[in-house]
């Protein structure tokens, strides 16, 4: 497979998504070319898997600067200084400024540990055990300027059961992640996903409803 899409991955933490798409690459399963992973936080595990996987990984924290406009734009900077095509936020723990936002419109993805547009923001398992509901999971959208409300491609779905703790369900959780994150990127590498006219559109067409996978369910092509 042609590794023609350049990838840069931010991270704040332990990179489980990061490893997927290292795993996959270098299986020859994604037709990407990991060019950087940028950690916020300096102690995050994920930059020693790039380490160890012989990509080039920055932690920039955003203590040594003055306000989010000034971090921002160091952020890209060292994204553009690798060649980026798609923009992967995987567990990146900051909100972006708009100006950021608008400059990788369209060429940047997020998973978020949710059924969006439920539970927005932080502590999504708790906020799902609290409310007692029968189902949770995690998406996959494109990231605009309002926070985790951008356009879905992707879901998938599990049952919370009356034993589950945060910690049960954000393995369950987790997984499928591992699951519809390197799907959707590997859609976008192919040139099958974009972002038009605010819509999600795949191989041409735009999406109706994001696409919702049940869990363990088989994934599409
Ligand atoms: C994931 O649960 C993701 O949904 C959220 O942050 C977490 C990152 O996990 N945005 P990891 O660092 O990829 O293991």
């Amino acid at each position: 497979m042609k590794a023609g899409c350049r990838v840069t991955v931010l991270i704040s933490g332990n990179g489980s998504n990061l490893q997927t798409l290292i795993d996959q690459q270098a299986r020859g399963e994604l037709p990407i070319r990991l060019q950087a992973v940028i950690s916020n936080r300096d102690d995050a595990h994920g930059l020693q898997r790039a380490t160890d996987a012989r990509i080039p990984s920055l932690a920039l924290s955003h203590k040594q600067y003055g306000s989010r406009d000034e971090y921002d734009a160091a952020l890209a900077q060292a994204i553009d200084s690798h060649g980026t095509d798609l923009l992967v936020l995987a567990g990146f723990m900051r909100i972006l400024t708009p100006d950021f936002v608008l400059r990788y419109q369209g060429r940047m993805l997020n998973i978020h540990p949710s059924l969006l547009p439920a539970y927005r923001g932080l502590h999504t398992h708790r906020r799902v055990l609290e409310q007692g509901d029968s189902q949770h999971g995690c998406s996959v959208h494109f990231v605009t300027p309002d926070l985790d409300a951008g356009p879905i491609v992707l879901q998938a779905r599990v049952p919370v059961g009356q034993q589950d703790t945060e910690e049960t369900l954000a393995a369950r959780v987790q997984a499928e992640e591992h699951r519809i994150y390197p799907l959707a990127v590997r859609w976008f590498a192919q040139g099958r996903l974009a972002l038009r006219n605010g819509a999600v559109h795949l191989d041409g067409s735009p999406l109706p409803a994001p696409l919702v996978l049940g869990q363990g369910d088989p994934l599409p092509h």
